[in-house]
């Protein structure tokens, strides 16, 4: 696979996929005598209508039209770019029940990590947010943000007082003790063990960048990848900190 981020292949593929449109349009139109080859391609809706904008911008014989129902500038085009980029099946990591991308909440918006994780430093887990903490921003959305699918699905979750069934990427073993909180207190930044989360639309685990000094690296989340580090930063290699 491609190790392009997925929105810059979307920016790649999107003037091919709007060229197609209008090839298309353009052979229909070659087929009526009174059309021409100058018909406009019709926004269907806000997320297309920012692309059709930026493919004109590119492009002045590309004739758009946008009707007002979605000519807005929310959902943002980022914001559409990264629901779908989240949405990506090939990408890697589990499919989520919604399109979340943190790129677009951590990395775009700065929203801190501990407003949606807020247990980090309190509780042992770091726990995934309430359906509550996203309709805190959320319910202030105009109902033409509602044209995003992830967007229905959290509304859905909201009325029917349904939590959410995210999927889990991070999991140790039973007999294995971890906590968040004294992680955190010690100051080891999220992204050492969780990566650039900030830069990526859809999570997934990603691999250790670290070249340990002792033989290969180890693969994240096993014993080794715990001790390795453990025995740099000074903290307990005692059995019984870990297990039970
Ligand atoms: C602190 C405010 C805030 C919180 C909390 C928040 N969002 Fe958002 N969300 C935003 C903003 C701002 C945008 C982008 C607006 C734009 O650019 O169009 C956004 C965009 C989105 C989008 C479209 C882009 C994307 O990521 O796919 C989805 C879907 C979404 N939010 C879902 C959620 C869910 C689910 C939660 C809870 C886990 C949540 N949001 C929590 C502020 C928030
Ligand atoms: C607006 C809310 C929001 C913000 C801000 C946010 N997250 Fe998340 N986070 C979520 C949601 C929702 C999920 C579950 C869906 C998913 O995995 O994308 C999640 C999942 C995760 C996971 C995977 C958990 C697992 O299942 O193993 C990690 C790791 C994570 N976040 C780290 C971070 C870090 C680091 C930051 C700050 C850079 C951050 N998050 C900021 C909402 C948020
Ligand atoms: C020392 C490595 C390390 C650091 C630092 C770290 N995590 Fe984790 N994280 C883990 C491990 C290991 C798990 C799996 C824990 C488990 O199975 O109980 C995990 C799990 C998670 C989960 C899923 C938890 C759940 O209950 O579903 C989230 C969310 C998360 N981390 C967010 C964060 C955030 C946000 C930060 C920074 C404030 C952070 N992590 C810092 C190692 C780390
Ligand atoms: C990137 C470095 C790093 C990684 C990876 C890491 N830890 Fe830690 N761990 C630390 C530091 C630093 C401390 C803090 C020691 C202190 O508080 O003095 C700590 C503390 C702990 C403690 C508390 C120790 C005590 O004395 O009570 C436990 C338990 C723990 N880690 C378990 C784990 C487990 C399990 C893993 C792997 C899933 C892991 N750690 C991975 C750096 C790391
Ligand atoms: C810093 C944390 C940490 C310390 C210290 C630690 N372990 Fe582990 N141990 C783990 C983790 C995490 C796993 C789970 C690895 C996995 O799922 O691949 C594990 C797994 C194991 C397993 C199961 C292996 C398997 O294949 O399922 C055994 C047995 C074990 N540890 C024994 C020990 C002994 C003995 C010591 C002391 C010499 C020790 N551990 C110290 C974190 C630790």
């Amino acid at each position: 696979m491609s190790t392009l981020p997925r929105t810059r292949r979307f920016l790649i593929i999107s003037p091919i996929v709007a060229a197609l449109i209008g090839g298309t349009v353009f052979i229909l139109g070659a087929g009526t005598p009174s059309a021409s080859d100058d018909a406009a391609v019709v926004a269907s809706s806000i997320c297309e209508a920012h692309e059709l904008r930026a493919r004109a911008a590119e492009d002045p014989h590309f004739k758009i039209e946008i009707p007002d129902e979605f000519d807005q500038q929310f959902p943002s085009r980022d914001a559409c770019l990264s629901h779908e980029a989240a949405g990506d099946e090939e990408a890697p990591g589990p499919m989520q029940p919604i399109e979340f991308s943190h790129r677009h909440h951590a990395g775009s918006f700065q929203i801190d990590c501990q407003y949606c994780h807020s247990n980090t430093d309190v509780s042992p887990s770091a726990g995934v947010p309430s359906v509550e903490v996203c309709m805190g921003c959320h319910s202030q959305f105009s109902p033409a943000y509602d044209e995003l699918q992830g967007i229905q699905t959290l509304r859905e979750h909201w009325e029917q007082k349904k939590p959410i069934e995210w999927a889990q990427i991070h999991r140790v073993p039973e007999h294995v003790q971890f906590r968040h909180n004294r992680h955190f207190r010690a100051g080891v930044a999220c992204q050492t063990c969780h990566g650039p989360v900030e830069e990526l639309d859809k999570l997934y685990m990603t691999k250790d960048t670290k070249w340990w000094p002792w033989g290969l690296p180890t693969q994240k989340l096993e014993m080794g990848w715990c001790v390795q580090c453990h025995r740099q930063e000074g903290a307990s290699q005692d059995c019984n900190t870990c297990h039970y």
